[in-house]
């Protein structure tokens, strides 16, 4: 397995959004959103990164395309640091990203086709015939050449979704990051993309980091799995093993409990008791331990360390391996 892209012990700090109320926290002037991030995309294999919704995922998606500053730690894409110039002009060349909204993704003003040969121009590739290249990649994605002369408020949301998948397809990437590539689709049209991901993947052995806090998509799709809470990852591992074996409470609890289908029930996106508390207020010890059912002193006092607890999982929790389910 080649490593395409790692990240080691990443953490990234904003400053503190104004608040009124900001001289009572003098001197905290910035909010850690990523906390000691390590993880791998292996080359040809899908990661899934789960986690509920203000836990940092596409922080950590915009920080591994360069997009977002880090405040410590690095990113290397294909043993090349990012900070190096060669390192950056490679992952700038070999990586896509489809953002979160797909539509607020597109220009409103631009016709499909033009959108989808963009990435020509802005990396000045030589492409004679640009509306042969459009009509390809939308042929790629399941759609008909005749969608290249429409705008995007004209298409359907898995119309939109496609030609994002078609666009981050032009330049060949060897690493596409999709996040929540399915959010706000009919289920049916949810299938159909992730279908459509896993195809493209399997064609053209390019990596995927699917973002979502869908689980059983990630089980159904993912090769590997990392497992985010309040921006610090807690468990990772090969999907099989984190699926049939989790030894994070949480990740337990994510598996073990089914998500409610109305999202105006929710109190979160994953289904799981208590809400998630703020990063502006982050629990001391073990960050879990208020929802954690099986929380002693010690995980109120130390937080504990991300290790390996079984072949390749490693689980930041200091009862791991006593815990039963
Ligand atoms: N530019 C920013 N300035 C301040 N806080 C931010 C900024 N971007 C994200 N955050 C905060 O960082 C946390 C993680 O956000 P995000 O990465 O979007 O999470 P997710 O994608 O998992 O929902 C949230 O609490 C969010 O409010
Ligand atoms: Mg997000």
């Amino acid at each position: 397995m080649t490593a395409l892209m790692t990240a080691a012990n990443l953490d990234v700090s904003l400053p503190m959004p104004q608040s009124p109320l900001q001289f009572l926290t003098p001197g905290r002037a910035t909010i850690d959103i990523l906390r000691d991030i390590s993880l791998t995309i292996d080359a040809k294999t899908t990661l899934g990164l789960v986690g509920e919704s203000g836990s940092g995922k596409s922080t950590l998606a915009r920080a591994l395309l360069g997009l977002q500053p880090i405040s410590g730690g690095e990113i290397c894409f294909d043993q090349v640091p990012l900070t190096t110039p060669a390192g950056f002009q490679s992952l700038r060349r070999s990586t896509a990203m489809m953002f979160q909204d797909p539509i607020a993704s597109l220009s409103p003003r631009m016709r499909i086709g033009k959108q989808l040969t963009e990435p020509f121009v802005i990396h000045r590739v030589v492409m004679p015939d640009r509306g042969a290249r459009a009509a390809q990649l939308l042929d790629r994605v399941g759609l008909p050449a005749s969608l290249a002369d429409r705008y995007p408020h004209e298409l359907s949301g898995g119309q939109a979704r496609r030609v994002c998948v078609a666009r981050a397809l032009a330049l060949s990437p060897r690493l596409l990051i999709a996040d929540e590539p399915t959010a706000g689709l009919d289920v049916s049209v949810q299938g159909e993309i992730l279908n459509l991901l896993r195809q493209i993947r399997d064609e053209t052995g390019l990596a995927l980091l699917i973002i979502t806090h869908n689980l059983p998509m990630v089980r159904h799709v993912s090769d590997h799995v990392a497992i985010m809470y309040l921006g610090r990852l807690i468990e990772t591992g090969p999907t099989r093993t984190v699926f049939a074996n989790p030894k994070h409470p949480y990740t337990q609890n994510l598996i073990a409990s089914k998500p409610q289908p109305d999202p105006r029930k929710r109190r979160s996106d994953l289904a799981i008791k208590g809400e998630i508390p703020s990063i502006l207020r982050r629990p001391e010890g073990c960050e879990f331990h208020n929802r954690c059912r099986f929380a002693q002193d010690l995980c109120r006092q130390h937080p504990p360390e991300l290790r390996e607890v079984s072949a390749g999982q490693f689980a930041r929790c200091h009862y791991a391996e006593t815990l039963t389910k």
